[in-house]
């Protein structure tokens, strides 16, 4: 594995975040819970992702106060939507503070709703789907994600590594995620990659392995 001057390196070389992502995290830096924000290295992964993707909507389930949402909407083309899901009041109040206060109304709209039963709800479809939540919830909710998805959208996935422990887990939300990660590697619905960066992050191609003849 790389040292921390080499990670610190990669950080300090990815592109600057956009100016609302940036106001965001200053903004989130006084806060009790400030490192929850995904940072520059996957912000800038989940800017790429949207922008090479061309995604015009989006939904990320755990937004906190916006971060990555700012980062990611920034990254799509005129008139695209990207839900933000929250369900924490008090953060919510903040999340919807800080798109105010960026003039993202036009592309993020805030929800303040457990994320999972939200999109049960929903029977739209997205470009890409951003999990960032509670992962104890994670569980069994890949048929759910898959019809959600558009055919070779995208679901990407933080901490699944979960700081290296997903390979002896003990606490809940370690077993959750290992568990999450195997079921998503042996789904043939999906294409899976797992980059060993930060606290792990996956990414899904909806489409793949068997699923070809979705085209
Ligand atoms: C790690 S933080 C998200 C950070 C954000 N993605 C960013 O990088 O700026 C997780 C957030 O998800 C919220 N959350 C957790 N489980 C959730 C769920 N099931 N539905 C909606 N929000 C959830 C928490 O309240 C918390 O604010």
């Amino acid at each position: 594995m790389f040292d921390e001057n080499t990670l610190a390196y990669c950080q300090n070389h990815c592109s600057e975040e956009s100016d609302c992502a940036k106001t965001i995290i200053e903004e989130s830096r006084g806060h009790v819970k400030s490192s929850q924000a995904v940072g520059r290295l996957v912000g800038n992964l989940l800017r790429v992702i949207a922008g090479a993707s061309k995604c015009r909507t989006i939904l990320e389930i755990g937004s906190y106060m916006g971060y990555s949402a700012a980062m990611m909407a920034t990254a799509m083309p005129p008139g695209g939507r990207l839900w933000a899901l929250e369900e924490d009041e008090s953060t919510y109040a903040q999340l919807c503070r800080n798109i105010r206060q960026n003039s993202l109304e036009n592309s993020i709209t805030p929800i303040l709703a457990e994320g999972f039963a939200w999109l049960a709800d929903y029977k739209g479809q997205f470009d890409l789907i951003f999990l960032d939540a509670r992962k104890e919830l994670y569980s069994n909710k890949l048929d759910l994600l898959y019809n959600r998805i558009v055919p070779y959208g995208v679901l990407a996935v933080d901490n699944t590594l979960a700081g290296g422990k997903v390979l002896a887990p003990t606490h809940d939300w370690e077993v959750a995620m290992a568990h999450f990660n195997r079921s998503l590697m042996k789904d043939p619905r999906f294409t899976v990659v797992q980059l060993p960066i930060r606290d792990g992050f996956a990414i899904a191609l909806r489409g793949g392995g068997n699923d070809w003849r979705i085209r």
